[in-house]
């Protein structure tokens, strides 16, 4: 592959990045000449099945990205010449998708669901993506521009935008390096129960967290963060976080919660970042932190390079260069993606995955179960009990909704207006998220129901105990 394909990959992108040009991409593009077939032979697990990859086109062999994907076998290549691809897709397991550069090959979601549905073993590398729809709250029911279920993948040179969260990783580990990840109305990146790479991404504007780790130990290294509403979120989760740029997230920089009686004591090992103009930070006397201005290149551009004064260009570990533009994903081969089944034991451990979403505006006790799935059992747990996947690690306890003498006290009214403007509004925590973004009043209407006939299995009695 020649320095000026590599180059030509990055030209589209919204900054400028020159050194990203030396990052290899995942797989060679199609008429890289006879040597290409044996090189993705011998680059990827292909060869481990004995069996040449072969290269599908779009368009010019299949007319949709999706068509492609259904006729490629594990192993296979699905290149994607430059264009608008509008739709959402789901991978294939062990199948990689290669679109022309983020900045000239868009996958475009029709505003449902997530716009890209992860698999097994699959890669996907150079796309814009965007357009997700926007089910919010946490937990795998969430929309996201890339959402992997179970399905440990790689996640390399996309630009991710205007997505509900930008990657979603449950039970996932994936390794995700060199995207750019903007303007996600919740999470930049979203992961639980996922040990993921996260290296080498750009992540800024993100009204929630820039990297969410629940139960995770991930390794994130050398990203830049910033402007986000707060830069880490580390619950209940170990892994390490080094040489990465923390700035102006102004809910926080790294922010650690180990609450509640069972993953107590989980905490990341942090060292060698700077951390400057967050509001409030759980590790800024951890070792090697640099607590200065990052000296961007040009901040109100994006461009997050570093000026030739910046104290982070030396104060990673080691003294290399900190940030996204700096560390070894910088100049290396980006791993081959996590195989497939890695992971499928913890369905066997009996963890309990999360349904996919529901259309929201269907009404009926169907969908109501599954937003509760969907949204509210990772707290609540899926009978309403308190008892969810993230119950331990939370400030407050989620409420047994099943206990019907305090839910008879309630009435309908009540509940609808927790769940559409959040736990504050009644005089609660806020730990009790809104709603109302993400859900019709139909469907909260809808969900209430279902807690009464399905969860507490009890109507308004008469106002009662405070809670
Ligand atoms: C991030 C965790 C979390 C999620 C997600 C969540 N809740 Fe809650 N919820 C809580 C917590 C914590 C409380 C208790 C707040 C308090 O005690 O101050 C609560 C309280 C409530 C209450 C108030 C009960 C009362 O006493 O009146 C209702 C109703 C409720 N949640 C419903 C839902 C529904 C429906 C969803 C999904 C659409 C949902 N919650 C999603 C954590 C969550």
């Amino acid at each position: 592959m020649s320095l000026r394909r590599l180059i030509g990959i990055y030209r589209g992108r919204s900054y400028a990045r020159p050194r990203a040009a030396l990052i290899p991409r995942l797989f060679p593009g199609p008429g890289a000449g006879p040597a290409s077939c044996l090189f993705v032979c011998l680059l990827t697990w292909a060869f481990a099945a004995g069996a040449c990859a072969a290269t599908l086109s779009v368009p010019s062999g299949f007319k949709t990205i999706q068509e492609a994907l259904d006729h490629a076998s594990h192993g296979d290549l699905v290149h994607v010449a430059a264009g608008r691809y509008k739709g959402n897709i789901r991978l294939k397991a062990g199948v990689a998708l290669q679109g022309e550069g983020s900045g000239s090959t868009f996958i475009e979601g029709d505003g449902t669901s997530s716009v890209v549905e992860g698999a097994g073993g699959a890669a996907i590398e150079g796309f814009t993506i965007t357009g997700s729809g926007r089910k919010s709250a946490v937990g795998a029911g969430i929309d996201a521009g890339i959402s992997c279920n179970s399905a440990p993948m790689t996640i390399a040179n996309n630009r991710i935008t205007g997505n509900n969260a930008g990657i979603s990783l449950s039970y996932s580990p994936s390794n995700v390096i060199n995207n750019e990840i903007t303007g996600s109305h919740t999470f930049a990146i979203y992961q639980s129960y996922s040990d993921s790479l996260v290296s080498n991404n750009v992540i800024y504007g993100n009204t929630s967290y820039g990297v969410f780790n629940s139960h995770s130990s991930p390794e994130i290294f050398n990203n830049t963060i910033v402007g986000n509403l707060a830069g880490i979120l580390s619950i209940a989760s170990r892994g390490v976080i080094k040489n990465n740029i923390i700035s102006d997230n102004a809910g926080g920089g790294v922010v650690k919660r180990t609450e509640g009686p069972a993953p107590d004591g989980a905490e990341p090992l942090v060292s060698n970042n700077l951390f400057w103009n967050n509001n409030g930070n759980d590790f800024k006397q951890s070792p090697g932190a640099v607590l200065r201005a990052p000296l961007f290149v040009d901040d109100a551009r994006h461009d997050y390079r570093l000026r030739g004064n910046s104290p982070a260009l030396a104060g990673g570990e080691g003294g290399v260069e900190m940030g996204a533009f700096g560390g070894i994903y910088a100049q290396k081969q980006v791993p081959a993606p996590p195989k497939e089944k890695s992971y499928a034991s913890m369905r066997d451990m009996g963890y309990k995955l999360q349904g996919g979403g529901a259309d929201i505006t269907k009404a009926g006790r169907a969908s109501a179960r599954a937003d509760f799935e969907a949204n509210c059992a990772v707290c609540h747990g899926t009978r309403g009990r308190g008892d969810g996947q993230m119950a331990n690690t939370l400030d407050v306890r989620p409420r047994d909704l099943a206990d019907g003498r305090l839910m008879s006290s309630r009435t309908d009214d009540d509940l609808f207006k927790v769940i559409r403007e959040g736990g504050r509004s009644a005089g609660f925590s806020d730990v009790m998220v809104s709603f109302g973004a993400a859900l019709s009043d139909d469907a909260i209407r809808d969900i209430v129901r279902f807690i009464r006939t399905d969860i507490c299995k009890c109507r308004y009695e008469g106002k009662g105990p405070e809670k």
